[in-house]
C-alpha cells in the first residue's frame, strides 16, 4: 500500500488532534498516533478510524518516553511530526502545575530532540520533506490591551500552563536557529466544536443546559477570546505543513468578533431557548451564575492573522455563530460520547467551578 506520507502526531485522541488525524487519513497519510490517554483522551473519538489497521497506527505512551519515541522513529520513518500533547486546561496548571513542565516542557523537548537525532539520518532529499510543527497557543503573548498581537510580540505569559507553552516555543525557535531544524510553530486562539472535553467552556455549558443546571460564568463574564472553530484550524495546520516556511511562526484566529465569554453562555442559551424551550420556564438564561474569578485571568486574547493569510492563503470560514449552533447540535446528538468520559468520574467535583 502507498501512502502520501507518513506522520506522526502526538496527542491525537485529544479535540484537535483528533480532527487533524481525520484530516490526515482524508488526505491519503498514514498517521501514527502517540497519546498517554491522559483524563483529556477519549478512544471514543477515533472509534470508526481505528479499524484502518494499513493507515493508522496508536501507540500508547507518553512523549516524554525518549526509547518510545525514538522506537517509532525508527519503525515508521515519518516525514512529519505534529505535536499536540499538551496539558490544556488552565485552572489545572493553577492547581497542579507539575504535570504541565513535565509535558508540555520536558516532553515537547524529548520529542524535540528525538525528532533531530532522526533528521540528522535522513538523506538530503529527505530532509527537505521533513517537518516538525508544534501546535501553540495565543496565551503565550498574555492578555492584549490594544492592537491584535503578531507572530513577533514579546512573549508575557500569566499561568502556568501559558508558561509552560511559551518555554516549549522558545526550545523549538532555538533549534530553528542553532541547528537550522525545520521547524514550525502554529499560535491559535481558543477553539470550539465536537469532541472538546467537557471541562472546556463551550461543552461545559452546552452540557450543564442540557440537564438545566447552573450555569457558572467566572467574574464579570467580559473576558474576551476570538473563537476559533476547530475545523478550520486543522486546515490551517494542513495548509502550514503544506506551503509554511520552516523557521516561521504563523497565528491562526477565527476573527470572529472576539467574543466576550458571557456573550458566548448566552448565545448557547438562545440556541437552547429555540431548540429545546424549558417547560412552563422562563429562558435558560435564568441558569446563568457569576462565580469567582479565576487567579490571574487574562482579560483578552487577540491575534492578528494577515501572515497566515498572505502568505499561505488560509483563513477562517466557520462564523461563530454558525459553528456555535453546529456544535451544540453535535454535543445533542452524540451524548454517548460525553456520558461515557462523565461516567469516568474525571475530577467531577471540578466541573463548572472554573473555565
Ligand atoms: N483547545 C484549544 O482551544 C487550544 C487553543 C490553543 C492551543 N491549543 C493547543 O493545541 C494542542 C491540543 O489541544 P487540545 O485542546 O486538543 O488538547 P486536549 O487536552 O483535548 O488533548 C491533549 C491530548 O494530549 C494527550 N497527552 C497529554 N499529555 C501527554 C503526554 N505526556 N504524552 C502523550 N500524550 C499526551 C492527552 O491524552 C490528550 O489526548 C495543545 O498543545 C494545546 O496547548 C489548544
Amino acid at each position: 500500500m502507498s501512502f502520501e506520507r507518513t506522520i506522526f502526531i502526538t496527542g491525537g485522541y485529544g479535540f484537535i488532534g483528533s480532527h487533524f488525524v481525520r484530516l490526515c487519513l482524508q488526505k491519503g497519510c498514514r498517521v501514527i498516533n502517540l497519546d498517554a490517554l491522559t483524563y483529556a483522551a477519549s478512544q471514543g473519538t477515533l472509534k470508526d478510524i481505528e479499524k484502518d489497521e494499513l493507515r493508522y497506527h496508536f501507540q500508547k505512551g507518553q512523549i516524554q518516553d525518549r526509547d518510545l519515541v525514538r522506537s517509532i522513529f525508527s519503525k515508521f520513518k515519518p516525514s512529519m511530526v505534529i505535536n499536540f500533547a499538551a496539558e490544556t486546561h488552565v485552572d489545572r496548571s493553577i492547581d497542579s502545575p507539575r504535570a504541565f513542565i513535565d509535558t508540555n516542557i520536558l516532553g515537547a523537548f524529548t520529542l524535540l530532540e528525538e525528532s533531530y537525532s532522526f533528521f540528522n539520518t535522513l538523506t538530503e532529499k529527505e530532509k527537505e520533506n521533513f517537518k516538525f510543527l508544534h501546535i501553540s497557543t495565543d496565551e503565550v503573548f498574555g492578555s492584549c490591551p490594544g492592537d491584535a498581537y503578531k507572530e513577533d510580540a514579546p512573549y508575557n505569559p500569566s499561568s502556568p500552563y501559558a508558561a509552560s507553552k511559551a518555554s516549549a516555543d522558545l526550545l523549538i525557535k532555538s533549534f530553528y536557529h542553532t541547528y537550522n531544524f525545520p521547524v514550525l510553530i502554529t499560535n491559535c486562539t481558543n477553539n470550539y466544536g465536537p469532541y472538546q472535553f467537557p471541562e472546556k467552556l463551550i461543552p461545559l455549558m452546552v452540557i450543564r443546559a442540557h440537564s438545566e443546571q447552573p450555569l457558572p460564568i467566572y467574574g464579570s463574564g467580559m473576558q474576551i477570546r476570538d473563537w476559533l472553530y476547530v475545523e478550520d484550524h486543522v486546515e490551517a495546520i494542513w495548509s502550514v505543513l503544506q506551503v509554511g516556511k520552516t523557521g516561521n511562526t504563523y497565528n491562526i484566529a477565527g476573527l470572529n468578533g472576539e467574543v466576550p465569554n458571557k456573550v458566548v453562555v448566552e448565545e448557547i442559551c438562545t440556541i437552547f431557548d429555540n431548540i429545546r424551550p424549558r417547560q412552563n420556564k422562563a429562558s435558560y438564561r435564568e441558569l446563568i451564575t457569576y462565580v469567582t474569578d479565576r487567579p490571574g485571568h487574562d482579560f483578552r486574547y487577540a491575534l492578528n492573522i494577515e501572515k497566515i493569510k498572505r502568505d499561505i492563503r488560509w483563513s477562517p470560514k466557520v462564523n461563530f455563530r454558525e459553528g456555535l449552533k453546529k456544535t451544540v447540535g453535535w454535543y445533542l446528538e452524540n451524548d454517548w460520547w460525553w456520558q461515557e468520559i462523565l461516567a469516568k468520574g474525571y475530577q467531577a467535583e471540578r466541573l463548572g467551578l472554573r473555565k
